[in-house]
């Protein structure tokens, strides 16, 4: 049996850098699932389709693949068979993928992928709507966030260091209308599960945030070390 943490929270909150430190720390693998919406999004993007009308973006669905690989345990997303991991960064694919995955179709689509990785291998799975929806058993949840002052600012200064000219007002504004978008559509809406650890990094850096989510493992299952010796130790997973 695997053992799946579910990591939720809104955009900007480092739940990838959090989730990818720590999955390497507990010899887990990391699936970012918002690269795969991203995936499906650049495909929008890419392609001639009104992005408004849903029954348009369910028709183009079943024409779609979207593979997850990993390369020096770095998660790859294929777009129909095409490396497209770098691709899907920018922020006009990240708003595109906030606002498609509001259809169910596009959901339905991903949640297979989800699942059968989560049920095969050791996961820390990043995303919206993993503790509510996606993997509702595990035996970890945290709840990720930060508030919108902090996530701007962390934003804004990877966007600076990257070159990017970037106005801390707009970085804030467009953290706003993601967080409504994921917060109120129809299905799988971005909240809390019940029973997810709420974790507000606001304050805090990223080795005590991945030093907390190692904590609360160790709290669910103890005795057990951390690394990828971890399958060794009777007991352990
Ligand atoms: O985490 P991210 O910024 O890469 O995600 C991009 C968008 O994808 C996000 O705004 C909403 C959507 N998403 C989702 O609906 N459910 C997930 N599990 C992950 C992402």
């Amino acid at each position: 049996m695997s053992f799946n943490i579910a990591i939720d929270g809104p955009a900007g909150a480092g739940k990838s850098t959090i989730a990818k430190a720590a999955a390497r720390a507990l010899g887990f693998i990391y699936v970012d699932t918002g690269a795969m919406y991203r995936a499906l999004a650049l495909y929008v993007l890419t392609h001639p389709i009104d992005a408004g009308d849903e029954a348009a973006v369910a028709r183009a669905m079943p024409g779609i693949d979207v593979t997850i690989a990993y390369a020096d345990g770095a998660q790859q997303v294929l777009l129909n068979g095409e490396n497209v991991t770098d691709r899907i960064r920018d922020e006009q694919v990240g708003n595109m993928a906030s606002k498609i995955s509001a259809y169910g179709p596009v959901r339905e689509k991903l949640l297979g992928l989800q699942r059968s990785l989560a049920a095969r291998n050791d996961v820390i799975m990043d995303g919206r709507d993993i503790g509510t929806h996606v993997l509702p058993e595990a035996p970890l949840k945290i709840y990720l966030t930060a508030s919108v002052e902090a996530r701007a600012q962390r934003r804004y200064k990877e966007l600076t260091e990257k070159g990017v000219t970037a106005s801390l007002e707009a970085v804030a504004q467009d953290i706003k209308a993601r967080d409504h978008n994921d917060m109120t559509r129809t299905i799988a809406p971005l909240r809390q599960a019940e029973d997810a650890v709420y974790v507000d990094t606001s304050d805090m850096d990223i080795p005590q945030v991945i030093e907390r989510i190692i904590e609360l493992y160790h709290d669910r299952v103890p005795g057990c070390p951390s690394g990828p010796q971890n399958g060794g130790v009777d007991g352990c997973r």
